[in-house]
């Protein structure tokens, strides 16, 4: 469906006539939409954010020695080691990592004693401060974002999968809430860039379907690895709505929903965006 829709994208351009810049971006559509390497990365009526990407970010992406994100995978897997805090323990002191295939898709999770959900940040940050008695990392630094990236590679190839019955149930339904809501300024929901208009281009930028199974991912703009909700920052400063905090109620209950609506596409963490 989503391929189709690059092909209309594609058709639309050349029914309204195309400036030169448009003319790039059509034969690169028609690129995109004819790799080969798609298939792996699209499942029943859902595309990965992959299949939107140059063919030059994909190239990065599917070679784990190019990839950039890699230099955050080994700050992971160094910190996993690391003795640290007054228990005098590391991770792997009470963990085997080769165990944590699937953990990400527990997250975000219902926790009892906060009742509120709490993602995968929030749990690494737990265990530092009561299993370790370390301090806690912050949510966008080089530690957490590697941290959350080794786990996440532990399940890549799977599909991603979460809970969203039982007690996290009202909270998956304000994380739709959040996506349909319209906000800002320029009064656009989520959903309005990136299930109407996915495809398409906004600015120099061709939409996504928006997809979490990515993420942490590396993204070219940035420079660097970053979290899922430095993405909703980004996504609702662009449209001038009042962002929220990382690791607040409200972006951990939109990752819910967002994690659901990426449900089936495979784990492909470390990812690479333009
Ligand atoms: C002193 C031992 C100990 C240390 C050190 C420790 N953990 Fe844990 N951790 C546990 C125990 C026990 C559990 C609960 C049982 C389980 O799920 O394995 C747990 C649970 C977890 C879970 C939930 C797993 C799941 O299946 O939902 C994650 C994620 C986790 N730990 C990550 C870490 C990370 C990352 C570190 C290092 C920053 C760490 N832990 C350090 C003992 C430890
Ligand atoms: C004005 C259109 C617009 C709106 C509204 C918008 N975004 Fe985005 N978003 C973008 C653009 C442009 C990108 C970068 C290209 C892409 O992947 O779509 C992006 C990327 C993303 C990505 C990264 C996908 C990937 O594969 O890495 C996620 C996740 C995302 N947005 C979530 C959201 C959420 C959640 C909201 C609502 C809070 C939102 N967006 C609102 C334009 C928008």
């Amino acid at each position: 469906m989503k391929i189709r829709n690059l092909i209309l994208a594609f058709a639309a351009l050349v029914l309204v006539g195309c400036t030169a810049e448009n003319k790039g971006e059509m034969g690169q559509a028609e690129k995109r939409a004819a790799d080969p390497r798609n298939a792996a990365k699209i499942a029943g009526d859902k595309s990965s954010g992959y299949v939107y990407m140059t063919a030059q970010t994909r190239d990065m992406q599917d070679d784990d020695f190019a990839n950039p994100g890699f230099v955050w995978i080994d700050t992971g897997e160094g910190a996993w080691n690391k003795v640290e805090g007054k228990a005098g323990k590391a991770c792997m002191s009470c963990h085997d990592i080769a165990k944590f295939k699937g953990v990400s898709n527990k997250y975000p999770k219902y926790d009892a004693a906060s009742k509120k959900m709490v993602s995968l940040p929030h749990v690494i940050n737990a265990e530092r401060e009561k299993r370790m008695g370390a301090k806690p990392w912050k949510w966008e630094s080089d530690e957490m974002m590697g941290m959350t990236a080794y786990i996440n590679l532990q399940s890549r190839g799977m599909p991603v999968n979460v809970k969203i019955d039982g007690a996290a149930a009202p909270f998956f339904a304000k994380g739709k809430a959040f996506f349909e809501q319209k906000r800002g300024l320029m009064d656009l929901a989520c959903a309005s860039c990136h299930d109407a208009n996915a495809g398409n281009m906004a600015r120099s930028n061709v939409l996504s379907e928006a997809h979490v199974n990515g993420f942490p991912t590396y993204r070219m703009k940035w420079q660097k690895m970053g979290s899922l909700h430095r993405r909703f920052i980004g996504c609702n400063k662009n449209i001038r709505a009042e962002p929220y905090k990382r690791g607040s109620e409200e972006y951990t209950n939109l990752e819910l929903y967002m994690m659901w609506r990426s449900a089936g596409l495979k784990w492909e963490t470390p990812s690479v965006r333009n």
